[in-house]
This record gives C-alpha cells, structure tokens and sequence, in this order.
C-alpha cells in the first residue's frame, strides 16, 4: 500500500472513503472535502486515487492522502489502520462504499472469487469497523457510513448474493447504531438505487443499464447528499432516492414479496 500527500490546510478532522477512485466513493471525497474533512482515499488503483486526491486538495484546500488497497484481501483493512496509524492519522468520518456487481452465484466452479466478492461486500466492511471504530468511541466522536443498496431491502428476488451481502450491511449497521448509543459514534446505512457512476459499465451491464427509464437513475451528488445529511441527522438507514423511499415500504410488505417470488425464474 502506498500514501501520498497532496496538499495541506490543518483541519481538525479526518474522513476515510473506501471506493474513492470512482463513482460514488469521489462525491463522497468531494461533498465531506467541502465540509472542510481532510481526505484519506483507498481503492485499488493509486494513479485514479492520487488523481482524485490532487484535484480534491486543490479545489477545497484539505490535505488528501492515499491508500491503494484491494479489499477483498483478507489482511487489507487491518494492513490500512496499521500504516493509517502509523502515519499518525486520526480517522473521525468512515465511508464504507467499495463494491462491484460480482459474480453469478450459480455459474463456474471458481469458488475463490466468489469468496473474494463476498470478502469486499461483507467481511471488509465489518473488519474495517472493527479496526477503526474502538478509536472514534474513546475520543468520544465518530461517523460511519456504510454503503448498501435498495437490493439489500429486497434481498429476496432472484438476484443471486449481491443483494444479500448488502442485506448483511444493513443488519450490520442497525446493529451498530444500537451499540455506539450515547458513545458520540453514529453510524448510518445508505441504500441508494441505480445511480449513474462506472458500476454498470464495470459489470458488463450497460444493456440493462440502457433498458431502463431514465426516472429510474439518480446522480451521484443527490445520493451522496441524502446519506451525508441523514447520517447528520442520526437516521440510521437512509433510502435514497424520491422513487425508491416510495417504493421502499411496498418492498418490505409480504404481499408484495410473495409477488416476487411469483415471478421469479422458473416459478
Ligand atoms: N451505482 C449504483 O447503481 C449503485 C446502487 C446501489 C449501491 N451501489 C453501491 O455503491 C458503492 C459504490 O459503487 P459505485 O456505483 O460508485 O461503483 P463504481 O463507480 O464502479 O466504483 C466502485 C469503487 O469501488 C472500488 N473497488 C471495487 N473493488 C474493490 C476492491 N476489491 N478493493 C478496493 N476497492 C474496490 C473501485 O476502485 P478500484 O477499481 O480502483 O479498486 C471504485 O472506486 C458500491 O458498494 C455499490 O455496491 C451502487
């Protein structure tokens, strides 16, 4: 893993996005820069993150660093809070937004990248909490935010495990905003639903991506903005988008997931 300093202004907190060298993860490093947070921006790819770093710094004058890391690497987070730390950074704000389509549950034999994608959608977020939450609580403030999808409120429509991963990131975050009560540590859950950034085009999914209308699809700034301000707020699970908070409660009742069900493939 590499760091780099871009430019420098002290401020007195610390923001770490996970995913930020795309997508949601640079609106994320965008709208918390504005908010005067110094960046700390991991993904996998150090020329896309000293790029976003450079031009953040510039534009908002906080310092920001780099971390390339690939979190579906078992060792990854606990190696990111060790050279974190020994660079003497305090991380104040938590973004946990990597994540990727992944691969159909159902098809190949290669267990490994399955493992691999199950590893960054669940396990990486939950060991990243682990590490860099017990610091936030004896400061006594903290802000974790944690990025899911409305897939994660469905969860159960045929869709293979990526919207139960994300199901396990919403149970995970409730569970820790019912722990972190009174401690000065919020975290929050973002549940956005299709939102234009490089998701699609990665997954080989622009087919789909084009078949749909176009009400469907929110921009990055609006999503980022609801989750920034409900974690304000102290919300801890946030649907973003106006179509899918309406959306959200006809999701959650049973008739409407027997619907589902119904007509699921092979149903
Ligand atoms: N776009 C949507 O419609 C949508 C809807 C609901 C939820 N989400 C969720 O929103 C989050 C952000 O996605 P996005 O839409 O912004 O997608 P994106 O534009 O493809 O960005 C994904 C980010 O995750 C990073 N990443 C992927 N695999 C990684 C790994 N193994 N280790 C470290 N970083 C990794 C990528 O960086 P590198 O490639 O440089 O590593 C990139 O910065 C994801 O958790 C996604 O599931 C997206």
């Amino acid at each position: 893993m590499t760091a780099q300093n871009s430019s420098s202004r002290p401020s007195p907190r610390t923001a770490l996005i996970t995913g930020a060298s795309a997508g949601l993860g640079v609106e994320f490093a965008n709208q918390l820069a504005a908010r005067n947070y110094n960046l700390v921006l991991v993904a996998r790819r150090k020329e896309k993150l000293e790029e976003v770093a450079e031009e953040l710094a510039n534009r908002h004058g906080v310092s920001a660093q780099t971390f390339s890391a690939d979190l579906s690497e078992p060792s990854a987070p606990k190696t990111l809070f060790s050279e974190i730390s020994a660079a003497g950074i305090h991380i104040d704000y938590l973004v946990n937004n990597a994540g990727s389509a992944g691969p159909s549950l159902l098809e190949g034999d290669d267990w490994e990248r399955q493992a691999k994608f199950l590893e960054l959608m669940m396990t990486s977020v939950t060991h990243m909490c682990h590490h860099f939450i017990p610091p936030m609580q004896a400061r006594g403030f903290g802000r974790v935010l944690n990025v899911a999808s409305f897939a994660g409120r469905l969860a159960r429509s045929a869709g293979g495990h990526y919207g139960p991963s994300k199901a396990y990131v919403i149970a995970l975050t409730e569970e820790l905003d019912l722990m972190l009560k009174g401690s000065g540590v919020q975290a929050s859950v973002l549940c956005p639903g299709f939102t234009h950034t490089d998701f699609h085009e990665t997954a080989g999914m622009m087919e789909m991506k084009n078949s749909l209308p176009s009400f469907m699809w929110y921009d990055a700034e609006v999503v980022v903005r609801e989750g920034i301000e409900a974690l304000e707020k102290n919300q801890p699970i946030k649907v973003s988008g106006r179509l899918y908070r309406w959306i959200d409660p006809l999701a959650q009742s049973v008739w409407v997931r027997s619907l589902i069900k119904a007509a699921a493939p092979g149903r």
